[in-house]
């Protein structure tokens, strides 16, 4: 028995589905990112998976699904961003252990196809939020500037931002939108103590119409879930105030597109701004002009520091899980 096992085995926490012939096996570690990270993000990866004797494979910039069903084969573990894992691809992972979404959303992880097969699926939560922040508050600059084309534009401060889930982004978001002067509530389903929100200078409301309703800026950070999808439409666009804007930094799916282009329709003062293309971007568009834009590539995540963050996490987790079977970000049962 190695020097280097001793002290693992003798750990409590040490997860008994995890075998001793797993804890000594290098394992090796798929990276599949069809937007791939940063160099350094990658180097880290590296540097982190091979300190602890694992290999890293890498498939970035992918145009195919076959290959991703190709390179995952004999992969024990796998990071991605976005990318789906399907139950195709679990299917074809047969030696799949782990799979770390980089990232905090996980609706491309088929949850119930991965754990039929005992397969713990991660994110990392916090680790990219900075960066998608940012961008939620630029996309508003933008639109209150005109998109950058000449012409009056207007000041985020004094405008009431209205954050919608206050989790790591959202709450990142209020504390930058407080610092721009701008008046900002909050509403979150799953946070009921008014302190978590007044700690950051922001006023808890109670209710999402009450939200909607105050909003000049409202900003999405709910997840895509069975009851969030196609919830925002018509009459919550509807019920805000004049020139208010919709900044989705979130998912595309919880846009109703239809009910939300029927409120742009007869509301010719609404605006939205989204960093994933509705599937109707093109009808959005072209019926809206300057009062809609969608990134061409989600980039709420892409800078180099969120990508080191997330990239980074995801080994680590990776690693620790396959030496000690911590579950700490453990996101299915
Ligand atoms: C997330 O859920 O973390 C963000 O949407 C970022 O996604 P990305 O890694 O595909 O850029």
């Amino acid at each position: 028995m190695s020097a280097m096992i001793v002290p693992l085995m003798r750990d409590k926490e040490i997860d008994k589905t995890i075998n001793f012939t797993s804890l000594l096996k290098s394992m090796k570690i798929l990276v599949a990112t069809e937007k791939p990270f940063a160099k350094e993000a990658v180097d880290g990866i590296r540097e982190i998976a091979e300190g602890a004797g694992h290999t890293v494979a890498l498939l970035e910039k992918y145009t195919d699904k076959a290959q991703l069903l190709e390179a995952v084969a004999d992969a024990d573990a796998l990071i991605i961003r976005s990318d789906k894992v399907t139950p195709e691809v679990i299917d074809a992972a047969k030696e799949l252990k782990i799979v770390v979404r980089a990232g905090a959303g996980y609706d491309n992880v088929d949850l119930a196809a991965a754990s039929a097969r005992g397969i713990v699926v991660m994110n990392t939560p916090g680790q990219n939020s900075n960066a998608v922040a940012e961008l939620a508050l630029g996309m508003m600059i933008y639109m209150a500037r005109n998109r950058f084309t000449p012409g009056t534009g207007s000041e985020l401060q004094g405008k009431t931002l209205a954050i919608h889930a206050y989790g790591n982004v959202g709450r990142l978001v209020g504390v930058k939108g407080k610092a721009l002067g701008m008046n900002v509530i909050a509403f979150d389903p799953f946070i009921t103590d008014a302190a978590v929100f007044e700690r950051d200078g922001v006023r808890k409301v109670d209710s999402v119409a009450e939200l909607y309703a105050s909003a000049d800026y409202l900003s999405l950070h709910i997840p895509a879930t069975a009851e969030t999808k196609k919830s925002i439409g018509y009459d919550l666009a509807m019920s805000m105030p004049k020139g208010a804007a919709i900044v989705n930094t979130a998912r595309k799916e919880v846009i109703d597109e239809e009910g939300l282009m029927r409120a742009m329709t007869e509301r010719e003062d609404l605006k939205y701004v989204t960093d994933i293309a509705p599937e109707a971007a093109e009808a959005f568009a072209e019926k809206f002009g300057k009062r809609f834009f969608a990134t061409p590539k989600k980039q709420g995540a892409e800078t180099g520091e969120a990508n080191v963050n997330a990239g980074l996490a995801a080994a680590r987790q990776i690693v620790d899980y396959f030496a000690t079977g911590n579950e700490r970000f453990r996101v299915n049962k």
